[in-house]
Formats: C-alpha cells, structure tokens, sequence
C-alpha cells in the first residue's frame, strides 16, 4: 500500500526507511526494502509486521547501495507473511519489484508462466508480473525498459509499479495505472513515492505520473512514455506541503492532532468562499457548471466510509435548503448494479484521498453515461479530481490517522457551501436568510473550539466504556449520519462493535439489545427532533441501558435522565453536524487509548484503498 524508490548519491536505505515510516498511516502488514550497489549486488529485505520489525531484522546486514525501493503491503492476495511481501523477483533473482494495486488477469498470465517452467515461491499476482516481465525479456529479446512496457500492456488491473534490475545500477522503472505515484526531482537524484510525505524533506518538486505512464528514472535523465511508446513532457509543479504537516507536533497521535485542528481545517475550507455580508457564498471550481446546477433535477452522492457519511449530511442539507433530490450511494455498490444515469445527473464523488478506487469506477462509470462529476476531495491533485469536471476541494491539510475526522468536518462544511450556493442559484433561499446563515457559518470554527474544551469531561466518561462489547449511537435528522460516523469512529479505532440507527428505528431491532450492559450514546440537541429523542432515552433507560447524551450547551431536560451527557454549543441545525461529531471522536480516540488500541494504524485498515 505504500511505495518509496531513490536513486542518486545518497544512501538509500536511510531515506527508504524514513519513507515507509512516513507511509505508514496509509495501513499496512509487511514491509520489505530492495537495495543494489554499483557492483550489481542486489540486496532484499523484508519481513511481516511493522517497519521497525523490518529495521531490526536488517540491522547488521549489508545495507549499502544508492538505489532502492521499498514496500509497505496491505494484503490482498495471500496473507500477511515474509514470503508474501514486496519486493518479489523473477526467477533469476536479477529483476525485482513493488507493487500496489491488483493484477486482475494473474490467474491466466500464472498457468501460461507456469507452463513454461516458472517456478513461484508467493501466492501473490505481484511476482507473476515480475516473472512476465522477465520472459519477455529474455524470450522476445528485448531491453528491460521495452519488456516491462510490454508487459503493462498485457496485464488487466490496477498497479503503481517500481522496478529494478541487479544488471541496470542507474536505472529505476516506475509506472501507474489507477493507483498513485509521485516523483520527486533532485540534483541527480530521483524520489518515487505512493504520496508526497516521503519526498516533502527533499524536494518540493514534483511530478504527478499519470495513467498509463512509465518512467525511467537514472541519475542523470528521466524520461517519461506512455505505454504505447509515446514520449511525454512531464510537468514539473511545486508542492504546496509543509514538513510540519506530517508530524505529530506535540500530540501523543496524528489522531489527536487532527481532531484539534478542526477549528482551522473547517475555518481553511471555507477561506474565500463566504461572504457573509453580501449574503454570496463563491465556489470558484464549479462555478463554470452554475446553469447547470440552476437546472439539475438529481444530484447523486457517491463515496465510501467516512465520506459516504458526509454524503449523507450533503443529503440533508442540499434538499434543505436547495430543494434538490439527492441519492448517496456507496461507490461500490452503485457501480456494480447498471445505475440509472442521464446525462442531466450530477455526480459528487466525495473522497478524503481522491483515490479510493471504488470511488473511481464509479464516477468512471457515471462519465461515460454522460452525467456531470464534481469532486469533493483533500488531497489536491490526486485521481478523483483530476478525472471530475469540476470540483471543490476541502482543504484540510494532510490527514495521516487512519481514522478520518478533520476530512470529515471539512467535506460537511463544503457539502453546506455547496448547498447553500445552489440554493442561491435556483432562488431557494432569501438573501437575509442566507446572510443570517453564513455569518453563523463563519463562526463555526470558534464553537467547534469550545467543543473540544469538553476534553476532560469525556476522558473521564471513556473509562467507563473501555470493557464495553457493544455500543449504539442514535441520532435523527442530520444527527443520524452523525450516529453512524460516531459508531464507525469507535469501531475502527478501538474495536468494540458499533453501530449507528436512525434513533426512531431502534424500536425495530436493536431495542431487542438493550440491557444494563448497553452504551447507548444519543445526539439529543435542542433542534426539530429534540422532544422526539427524549422519548427514544426513555424507552432506552426503561431497559436499564446506559445513556450517554450529547446535548446543547445549558439543556436540563436530558440531563436529568441520561447518565452522562457531554454539552456542545448552541447552534442553527444546519451546522449540528460539525458540533456534534466532536465529542464522539474524542470519546472515541479516549476509549481506544485505554484499550491499548493503536488508534493512527488500526489493524486491517488502510487510509486509502485503491482496491476494489
Ligand atoms: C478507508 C479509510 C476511511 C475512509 C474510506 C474512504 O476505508 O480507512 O477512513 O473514509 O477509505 O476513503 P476516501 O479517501 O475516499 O475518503
């Protein structure tokens, strides 16, 4: 899942290691490091586990060489073991490979290899490739470059490749297709990597490869092709990235830091856009599609996991106050089921990485039926946007906890922008109304603020929960994607099992669970459903479940019936959901603290899933 290559005249291994540790928040269960020296001595590392398992195994071996790649691997096909790690070599041993994505046609490519005599020692779709590389090479008698173009144009899937061979001391061959790269550009000396962390303390210039691109790195050239052969001008651009950004900065976890960051990344997703006093709200990535918008009859939301939760807020907000329809779906469900699309449909992808690869397909698939993609996406340049017509990024700034919460928060505040500007648009909304909103909007980030002040008061209400099984979160209204992002929180990070309902739904179903063992955790704000949600506390205390309540800043009526309530500021309804998710991922990150979680790289999970 994650990538790192170097050529030049440094030592490799120090800036392969640094590099995987940077990637490590993408999620990961092996790691494996490849070196060569300038004599063709060829040296491969690599272990399952973290990379500091991988660090000490290599401790006292030979680690010299100026040219190198390593390998973070996410499991997909075999499990998680030394022998299944990257990199994997050809049968020679003299050509090697790291590579992310899936090989979908391995299985044929394999028996066709076999058949010829190869001999494999992995079950993964990475070593064939390797092995069709080398056959054709030594069968069809052509140079490493050709054969591993060759090859890319017989493979079915998606890859983000890095090459090397023991007989090419200043050559490193990198290609994608559907799954990230970056190069970064030095004095002589090129960086490869799945995102910009690892190459941010060396160069801020950076080349994003595209679909369908090789690069052939050597000290002295690099030249870029397509995989028909043809030759490109790779655009140079400077990232915009700071080295701060990517460390902890005094926080015991990235997830922490991200959490309290939140007054700013929401406060940096809508710098520019609002103008309160006028009463106008500028999105200046779409704004070419504003008839469009004027005229839409559907908008459909596709996304996966936490965005797919922010779709859903999107969906509250845009029929709100837009008086749109709009569907969610889940990417990956939506692109396998023949989905209804015109050319009249606007499409939001809505993706943290912007490269989710179900995301992808789906909005691939909704392209070629003519709709309309907009993205949503944080990180600037990546698939997603690049693929969309338009779009509107959320500018949080680099989100390492696997667990997302700042990207959470600022594709809601875009999803509200996005809303009310084709309110705007379409005449939904009076311009009073809409100055009256916006002004409240623009102080969000002071509320999300004293939110976080309730810090404390949560860490003593986790260390009632850390033996807990179970868990419901309930909320109506937009409080219900609220009660799913908040049960998703505690899943990922602390594994207790969660799940989030439509607080009326409880009596269908999970009201058959309550009992004094039970966590129930209520968003019961002061807003359109309040008295509603006091009587779904009820039924849940005359079960003897255990009530956690968060409620608005002053409430009395909660208060004297939940068992613990957590107080957020007062606000318009519209904005509930970024108040209200800041207490549950704080109760989260506590309670999976005390449990001894790894709370940034939970076990299975990876940040950015570029596999179907
Ligand atoms: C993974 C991550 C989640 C994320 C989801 C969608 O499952 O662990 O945190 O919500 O992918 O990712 P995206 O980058 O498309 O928002």
């Amino acid at each position: 899942c994650g990538i790192v290559g170097y050529i030049g005249h440094q030592q490799a291994w120090e800036i392969i290691i640094k590099g995987l540790h940077r990637l490590e928040y993408r999620g990961y269960d092996s790691a494996g490091v490849a070196l060569l020296d300038n004599d063709g001595q060829l040296n491969i590392y690599k272990k399952a586990g973290k990379v500091s398992d991988l660090e000490a195994y290599a401790a006292n071996k030979d680690l010299y060489g100026m040219l190198g790649m390593g390998h973070t691997r996410w499991a997909t096909h075999g499990i998680p073991s030394d022998r299944n790690s990257h990199p994997h070599t050809s049968g020679d041993g003299r050509l090697s490979i790291i590579h992310n994505g899936i090989i979908e046609n391995y299985a044929v490519i394999k028996e066709a290899l076999l058949a010829k005599g190869h001999q494999f020692s992995s079950d993964t779709d990475t070593e064939v490739l390797i092995h069709l590389i080398e056959e054709i090479k030594d069968h069809e008698q052509v140079i490493l470059e050709e054969a591993v173009r060759i090859a890319l144009n017989r493979v079915i899937g998606a890859y983000a490749i890095v090459v090397m061979s023991k007989d090419e001391p200043d050559l490193l061959i990198a290609a994608r297709k559907g799954s990230p790269l970056v190069i970064g550009v030095g004095l002589r000396e090129y960086f490869i990597a799945s995102d910009a962390s690892p190459i941010i303390e060396y160069t801020k210039n950076v080349i994003y490869l595209k679909d369908n691109e090789i690069a052939y790195l050597r000290r002295d050239e690099l030249v870029v092709k397509t995989i028909d052969n043809k030759v490109q001008t790779p655009y140079i651009q400077e990232l915009d990235l700071k080295l701060e950004m990517l460390e902890k900065g005094g926080y015991d976890h990235f997830m922490l830091k991200e959490i309290y960051e939140q007054p700013r990344s929401v406060r940096d997703c809508m710098r520019g856009r609002i103008y309160p006093d006028s009463g106008e709200v500028q999105l200046g990535g779409i704004k070419e599609y504003a008839e469009k918008l004027k005229n839409v009859d559907r908008i459909i939301i596709v996304a996966c996991g936490t965005s797919w939760h922010a779709g859903l807020v999107g969906e509250y907000l845009i029929e709100e106050y837009a008086r749109v329809s709009v569907e969610v779906e889940y990417a990956s469900e939506f692109r396998y089921r023949n989905p209804i699309i015109t050319e009249k449909d606007i499409v939001i992808a809505i993706s943290q990485s912007g490269e989710t690869a179900d995301t992808m397909a789906a909005i691939t698939l909704a392209k070629e039926k003519g709709a309309t993609i907009f993205g949503i996406c944080n990180v600037v340049g990546s698939s997603i946007p690049r693929i969309s017509h338009a779009g509107v990024y959320t500018h949080a700034g680099p989100e390492i906890g696997v667990a997302s919460t700042k990207a959470f928060t600022a594709q809601v505040t875009a999803l509200t922008l996005l809303a009310f500007y084709i309110a705007k648009l379409r005449g939904q909304i009076k311009r009073s109304d809409l100055t009256y909103l916006l002004t409240e909007l623009n102080n969000i980030p002071n509320e999300i603020q004293k939110a976080l002040a309730a810090n404390d008061g949560i860490k003593q209400i986790a260390h009632h929960f850390t033996g807990s099984r179970n868990c419901l979160f309930l909320g109506r209204g937009s409080g219900f994607p609220v009660a799913l992002e908040g049960a998703l929180k505690l899943k990922e990070i602390s594994y207790i099992h969660a799940e989030g309902y439509p607080a009326a739904e409880m009596k269908h179903g999970p009201i058959a669970l309550i009992d004094e063992e039970m966590p129930v955790i209520f968003i019961a704000t002061k807003n359109s459903s309040y008295e509603k949600v006091i009587s779904n506390i009820q039924e849940v205390k005359a079960r003897k479940g255990v009530v956690i309540a968060i409620v608005t800043k002053g409430d009395k009526h909660v208060k004297a019936i939940a068992d613990y309530v957590i107080e957020i500021p007062e606000s318009n309804e519209a904005f509930l959901p970024l108040l209200a998710i800041i207490p549950l991922q704080l109760l989260s990150y506590h309670i999976a603290v005390m449990r001894g979680c790894n709370v940034d790289q939970p076990r299975n999970l990876a940040k950015s899933v570029t596999v179907e």
